[in-house]
């Protein structure tokens, strides 16, 4: 297990004193975030987990004060160090009184920082113990998920509709479209969160150990097989195991997988006994089902077991209308984690992205930008985009218009800016009266 560092975002509208601040506070092994404006700031308390703000009063827009306050309303738990250049009495009283733990006063030595921090850290109640045992807490995997348009909507409302039952799911979806984010969310999201979340790549394992990997073995059941050993399946109880690349899984499995469906027991491979288990299912892939059952690689009656519920996860190009959301989210994230600042995107740049077809989805987006954002310098532009995109474009074909439709906009739009006057329509367009008038028919 790794160590989790605390997380301090440091807000200054002074790229020095951002810099000086990071490095003293990295070498007391602290992970900071920068931010040059309250407004920057903002973004990043909304999307990371912050342990402490320190932030300077005097920025241009909005002053460190107000910042103090909303976050004093918003996380009353987060310490908050405010550094001011020289203060007034009435300066220092205005800081404590908007909520701030504590203020350290410019110029300071790197002791009085580490002595500030500590300080500021000791003042709240710990609130570690609580988010390392459970890991992310659940709202946070569920927000991971955005999305605005309707075919998200929609994916959104059956997980709502599902999650506290343990109804077995199927989730359907081209590769990159978030199949396993929406597992993770009926998971996360429902009643049976704090029991655990089991993913297993059907795909990935060896088709001899899958059997036993998913229901366990017991001592002497093959060669190897030195003890009893639990499966997937019993880790997963009272919680939800994620069957990913469901296709994939080979007969001897789905053999066995429909009766864990029809009796809700499983058997260890080499043993006579079953166990019962209360574990939900959510089974995904990429690769049509009804196919394989045509060439008889996929037990039809598992299908039907399986795909109680049905998750269609819609493809990016299907809810284009949620790629810009998407893009800030990834352009945050990865400027956050490779360049410590907040990096923008240019209007002709969000244009391609808008109108490129994603045959890779969600991941090929997010990969798409996390490039971007290492190759860019604060902005990301038209040149840190692959040529690809610049030449496969999605085309809704709803909004496209025919030849005719487009003249005839064309042709009405002259005369109406010709005040109705055909004639001089008729000149502007280079045609005849004639002409003019069979195409306005
Ligand atoms: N609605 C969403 N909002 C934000 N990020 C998303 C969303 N859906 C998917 N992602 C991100 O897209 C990437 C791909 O998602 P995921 O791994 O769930 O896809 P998948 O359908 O399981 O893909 P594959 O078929 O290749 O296994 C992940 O990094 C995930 O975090
Ligand atoms: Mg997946």
């Amino acid at each position: 297990m790794l160590l989790k560092r605390e997380n301090i975002l440091l807000v200054d509208d002074d790229i020095q004193i951002l810099e000086l601040l990071q490095r003293h506070l990295k070498s007391m092994q602290y992970h900071t975030y920068k931010a040059v404006s309250v407004k920057e700031a903002l973004f990043i308390l909304k999307d990371t987990k912050i342990d402490l703000l320190i932030t300077d009063i005097n920025m241009p827009e909005v002053n460190g004060i107000q910042l103090v306050k909303y976050a004093a309303e918003h996380y009353p738990h987060m310490p908050k160090l405010v550094v001011t250049g020289f203060p007034s009495v009435e300066d220092a009283l205005n800081v404590i009184k908007s909520g701030a733990t504590d203020y350290l006063t410019k110029p300071f030595t790197k002791s009085e920082l580490e002595a500030a921090v500590k300080k500021s850290f000791a003042s709240v109640p710990s609130q570690k113990s609580i988010s390392t045992k459970t890991g992310k807490p659940a709202a946070n995997v569920y927000t991971d998920m955005i999305g605005e348009s309707e075919a998200f909507q929609k994916v959104a409302e059956i997980i709502d509709r599902v999650k506290d039952n343990r109804a077995t799911i199927l989730v359907q979806g081209e590769s990159g479209t978030g199949k396993e984010l929406v597992a993770r969310a009926v998971h996360y999201t429902g009643k049976f969160a704090r029991a655990p979340f089991i993913a297993v790549n059907c795909g990935a394992i060896p088709e001899n150990l899958l059997e036993a990997e998913l229901f366990g073995y017991t001592k002497g059941a093959f060669t190897g097989a030195n003890e009893n050993r639990n499966g997937f399946f019993q880790a997963a109880n009272g919680g939800t195991i994620f069957l990913d690349e469901i296709g994939n899984a080979p007969l001897s499995v789905q053999n066995k997988l429909l009766r864990v469906l029809q009796e809700k027991e499983v058997t260890k491979v080499g043993s006579q006994k079953s166990e019962k288990l209360e574990v939900r299912i959510i089974a995904a892939t990429n690769s049509d089902l009804e196919e394989l059952i045509a060439k008889k690689t996929f037990r039809e009656d598992l299908y039907y077991r399986l795909s109680v519920v049905v998750i269609k996860v819609p493809p990016l190009r299907e809810r284009s209308s949620d790629i810009p959301l998407l893009v800030v989210k990834f352009a945050r994230k990865y400027g956050i984690e490779y360049k410590d600042r907040l990096v923008r995107i240019s209007q002709d740049a969000m244009g391609i992205l808008e109108r490129y077809s994603w045959p890779g989805n969600i991941r090929e987006l997010e990969n798409v930008i996390q490039r971007a954002v290492i190759m860019c310098d604060g902005e990301i532009t038209l040149q840190q985009l692959p040529d690809t995109l610049k030449y496969k474009i999605n085309f809704p074909k709803k909004s496209l218009k025919t030849l005719r439709e487009k003249e005839r906009e064309y042709v009405e739009k002259v005369l109406s800016l010709m005040g109705g006057n055909k004639t001089k329509a008729a000149k502007i367009l280079d045609i005849d009266r004639k002409t003019l008038r069979e195409k306005l028919k």
